[in-house]
């Protein structure tokens, strides 16, 4: 697999990884290096790294705790103070080594802490695989509030090593697979069709789609680097996916949803929607929930919890005067961005989900 030049980072896959890594740090001749890890990348990621890092200088480990719910500017407040006692300085290194939570926030550290040090990403999960970890999106939550704040800033590099996937819990692995089913269905039949036999995927299979996904994404980036356009394709499922998914984060009686299975059931309503105001097949939207329920579980949505997630959709970055944006598709492969949905027909949409 060829690395991929995105914008200003250079991502690695696999074997390439660690020779470049190496290159690069003896190039840049950092001060010091610093690796951010949760407790999990730290047992399962950390070692591996370890063993293929050739390095002489200080390496200092900082640990934060797994989970979205750690993606605050508590914990960057956290990692700012760890850094500053440890002396980094502004030719420090930060390489984080995790899911999309690690490399969200330890990016946003990393471009923040004395107006930006660089930072690698080591994505672990498939999420920050295949999404996450290129693009150059940092940033935390506020509150349950997704995301909100932020900046724009790439690695020096991204290295995606897929062994790393053989400890990532299999509900973990669904979840990721939910945004590569996002990059078939929003940019055509020939990457979607691979998806079609989904239980029967297996790790090798994986290996390539990982790559045609990272390709897909980065092109998109590239393009649109500020969202202006192409880029909000990207948020096909994203609208009601996220809304869902704050929604179940800040209900204790409600189970713990990850990003991708929201994002599963944000791509079915908005299939449904795009039925009604696209054109998009009907058919094909059904044929698309059906594969989809073969590998996710449906989740329970009630009447009553739709007026709360309807209310959460005001505070989806991609509005703007007060407008809600969607993104829907006209056929696989081509999407229709910046999209009016009433609140009837997101209701309706849910009923679809729900039969
Ligand atoms: N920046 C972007 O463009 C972008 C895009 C999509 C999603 N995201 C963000 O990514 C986050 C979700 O990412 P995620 O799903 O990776 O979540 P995560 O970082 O919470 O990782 C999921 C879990 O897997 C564990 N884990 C990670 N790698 C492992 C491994 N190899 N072995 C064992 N355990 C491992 C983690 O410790 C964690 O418990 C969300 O915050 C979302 O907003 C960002």
């Amino acid at each position: 697999m060829d690395s991929i030049n995105a914008n200003n980072s250079i991502i690695h896959f696999n074997e390439k990884c660690y020779v470049s890594l190496n290159k690069h740090i003896t190039d840049k001749n950092f001060s010091k290096i610093f690796i951010l890890v949760d407790e999990n990348t730290h047992q399962y990621c950390l070692p591996k790294f370890l063993e293929n890092l050739e390095t002489i200088k200080a390496i200092e480990i900082i640990e934060i705790e797994s989970g979205e719910i750690n993606k605050t500017i508590d914990t960057c407040i956290g990692v700012w103070n760890t850094l500053s006692e440890l002396d980094a300085d502004r030719k420090s290194l930060i390489i984080n080594i995790g899911g999309g939570v690690i490399t969200d926030l330890g990016g946003f550290v990393a471009c923040t802490f004395k107006r930006g040090i660089s930072y690698i990403n080591v994505p672990t999960s498939l999420l920050s695989m295949v999404d996450a970890s290129v693009g150059g999106k940092t940033g935390v939550d506020l509150g349950h509030l997704k995301n909100q704040i932020g900046v724009i800033s790439n690695p020096n590099l991204v290295l995606i090593d897929t062994d790393y996937l053989d400890t990532l819990p299999k509900n973990q692995m669904r979840s990721g697979l939910a945004e590569m089913l996002k990059h078939g269905l929003i940019t055509g039949e020939n990457y979607w069709n691979e998806f079609q036999n989904l239980s029967n995927l297996s790790l090798n299979d994986l290996d390539e789609l990982i790559y045609e996904s990272v390709i897909i994404k980065k092109n998109v980036v590239e393009e649109d680097p500020f969202e202006n356009g192409l880029r909000k394709t990207l948020n096909f499922g994203h609208t009601l996916g996220h809304a869902i998914e704050s929604y179940f984060l800040s209900n204790s009686n409600k189970k713990t949803l990850l990003h991708g299975e929201a994002i599963i059931i944000g791509m079915v309503l908005a299939c449904y929607i795009s039925t009604k105001l696209t054109g998009f097949s009907k058919e094909t939207t059904l044929n698309i929930k059906t594969l989809f329920f073969s590998f996710y579980d449906k989740v329970e949505i009630k009447k009553t919890d739709y007026p709360a997630i309807i209310e959460l959709l005001k505070y989806d970055k991609k509005n703007n005067h007060g407008n809600i944006n969607f993104v829907l598709l006209e056929t696989i492969g081509k999407c229709k961005i910046d999209c009016l949905v009433d609140n009837d027909l997101i209701i309706e949409a849910f009923e679809f989900y729900n039969n």
